[in-house]
């Protein structure tokens, strides 16, 4: 059954101008000019009033929060593809469907995460700081030395989308790839990408040269590299993150650095954003970014049309295409 033509649908952050000036020609729908991050009180309202809520992944769209919302309240089309911030049970048991924007910023984010690959090892960021700051004095034999990518074996956590898409860099770069999932990856996929399944996620750790975190937050995935696993790298080891920052626990992970027990990190993400820890942000030899990984025009455009797409066929009556399916966490 088609839904109201053109329905009330509110968005909580400013979202690309292309893809508002469409939203405005198709729905009935408010934005947020401001672009301020909704209080909880703010969220309670919009979801009393929407049929079709729009939030993004600075929003904690709670149990309680849900429990605002309104009986017309259908679909909440998420702008991004992860959707721990989403409590799914509470979205489901209201009855209100979860889409998501799944691949179009697969290969943005996998080039922040080879970025990140290349530059905490190749120390890029202590460079720019040493020449910004004037300290600079010239090219030596010794001068700023890193270490080498190619050659290195490199570990991924997660091989959906994303996962794939670094190994699929990394062997560019000459870099051994071995990866441990939930599910091992059909023989074809493992061939063309030269990728090693391991089913134990510990003892991959323990043979690794760079740790790439790419799987989904869930309760699962909860501080999965805790202090234990932590302890399974060896001491010239970099861990690279731009999946959830609360897949590491952050406190044993600045831990570690500061002792020296792993070599480097490269941070796209953390655990409570956009704070980011004292200790984490005095350290060198650490490259910490903006929630970065999906910044790009025409990846977050592409997000817009996949809002906008979903809203369109839910609309019509049909099941949008990236519906999130129940058991996703
Ligand atoms: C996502 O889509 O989940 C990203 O983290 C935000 O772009």
């Amino acid at each position: 059954m088609p839904h109201a033509e053109r329905p009330k649908t509110i968005v909580t952050r400013k979202l690309p101008d292309h893809v508002e000036a469409r939203m405005t020609e198709l729905f009935d729908v408010e934005f947020n000019a401001g672009d301020v991050p909704m209080t909880a009180d703010q969220l309670k309202d919009a979801v009393a009033r929407a049929e079709v809520f729009v939030p993004t992944v600075t929003d904690d769209i709670t149990a309680d929060i849900l429990a605002s919302a309104g009986p017309q309240l259908k679909l909440l089309a998420n702008f991004g593809v992860g959707v721990d911030h989403i409590d799914l049970a509470a979205a489901r048991a209201h009855d209100i469907l979860v889409t998501n924007t799944p691949g179009v910023l697969t290969e943005d984010t996998a080039d922040m995460v080879m970025a990140l690959i290349i530059s905490v090892p190749r120390r890029l960021a202590e460079g720019e700081k040493l020449v910004r700051a004037g300290e600079w004095q010239g090219w030596g034999p010794t001068g700023m030395l890193g270490h080498r990518v190619n050659g290195k074996r490199l570990g991924i956590v997660g091989m959906g989308r994303i996962g794939q898409a670094v190994a699929r860099r990394a062997r560019g770069f000459g870099i051994q790839v071995d990866y441990h999932n939930r599910r091992r990856l059909p023989e074809a996929v493992e061939q063309t990408l030269e990728a090693n399944w391991r089913e134990n996620l510990d003892d991959m750790l323990a043979d690794i040269d760079i740790l790439s975190i790419n799987c989904p937050y869930t309760p699962d995935t909860h501080h999965l590299l805790n202090e234990k696993r932590l302890g399974l790298l060896g001491k010239d080891v970099y861990v690279i993150n731009a999946a959830r920052g609360e897949i590491i626990d952050e406190e044993a992970l600045t831990d570690a650095l500061e002792q020296g027990a792993i070599a480097g990190a490269g941070l796209d993400v953390y655990e409570n954003e956009p704070h980011i820890g004292e200790r984490l942000l005095a350290l060198d030899n650490v490259v910490l970014l903006p929630h970065l990984g999906s910044a790009t025009f025409e990846g977050r455009e592409a997000m817009g049309d996949k809002v906008i797409a979903n809203i369109r066929i839910w609309a019509d009556g049909h099941r949008p295409p990236d519906q999130v399916l129940e058991g996703w966490a």
